[in-house]
């Protein structure tokens, strides 16, 4: 059982990692900015959120949380997950504390993934999305298979990017300090190998696990 939360600017790599633990612990990967890219394609996302979107801003927070409320109702979402890329904002997570407190759950850790705003960049303008599989690369540090059906995300041009980065550094700023009082928060360095990265989120879980026996 766990009940995690990826916190982390675009491109930290909280979707690239969350594969990998998702994986291990046999937990779903809740990506609040997959649903609203899903939500785009089917054609059923709002155009002034796809607007906001575009421009590297936040949708409401009503949306997400409501897209929360739904997905971690669903069977597969019982024994834990993971939420990758939200809450964003204090009153999202305060939120998703009401949301857990009804069911009588509660999160057990907050990890922060820190990375350095210049790679953060290079990071996100140069990845690439397998189509078919979901499966993330990058044109530099991991480079897809010649069979890759690639998708070049509508939001990875370096001038969104840049918004994106700045948007969170403006409201998420006091996120970290709220779950920092709270106990629950872990920072985690998020620059080197995928697998090095990989390993410290895993000994970052370790150690709640370890506190909770
Ligand atoms: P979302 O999809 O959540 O995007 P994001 O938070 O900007 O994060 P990214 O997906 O860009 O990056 P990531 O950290 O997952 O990095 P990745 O692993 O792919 O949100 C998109 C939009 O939706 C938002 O802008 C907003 O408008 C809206 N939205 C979503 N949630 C919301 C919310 N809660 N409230 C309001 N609005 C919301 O890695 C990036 C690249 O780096 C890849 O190419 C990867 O291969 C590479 N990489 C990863 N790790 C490494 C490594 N260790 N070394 C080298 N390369 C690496």
């Amino acid at each position: 059982m766990l009940r995690l939360v990826f916190v982390g600017p675009p491109g930290a790599g909280k979707g690239t990692q969350a594969k990998v633990i998702c994986t291990q612990y046999g937990i779903p990967q809740i990506s609040t900015g997959d649903m609203l890219r899903a939500a785009k394609a089917a054609g059923t996302l709002a155009p002034e959120l796809i607007d906001a979107m575009g421009k590297g801003g936040l949708v409401p927070d009503e949306i997400v949380i409501g897209l929360i409320k739904d997905r971690t109702e669903k069977d597969d979402a019982k024994n834990g997950f993971l939420l990758d890329g939200f809450p964003r904002t204090v009153p999202q997570a305060e939120a998703l504390n009401t949301l857990l407190a009804g069911r009588n759950h509660k999160l057990d850790t907050v990890l922060a993934l820190n990375v350095d705003k210049n790679l953060l960049i290079e990071r996100a303008c140069l990845r690439r999305t397998d189509k078919r599989t979901g499966q993330i690369y990058h044109l530099k540090y991991n480079p897809p298979p010649p069979d890759a059906d690639l998708e070049h995300r509508a939001d990875d041009q370096e001038d969104v990017v840049r918004n994106r980065v700045e948007t969170y550094e403006k409201m998420t700023a006091d996120l970290l300090p709220f779950y920092r009082k709270a106990g629950l928060l872990q920072e985690v360095d998020g620059v080197g190998k995928v697998e090095e990265v990989t390993s410290r989120v895993l000994s970052a879980l370790e150690s709640v696990k370890k506190k909770e026996a």
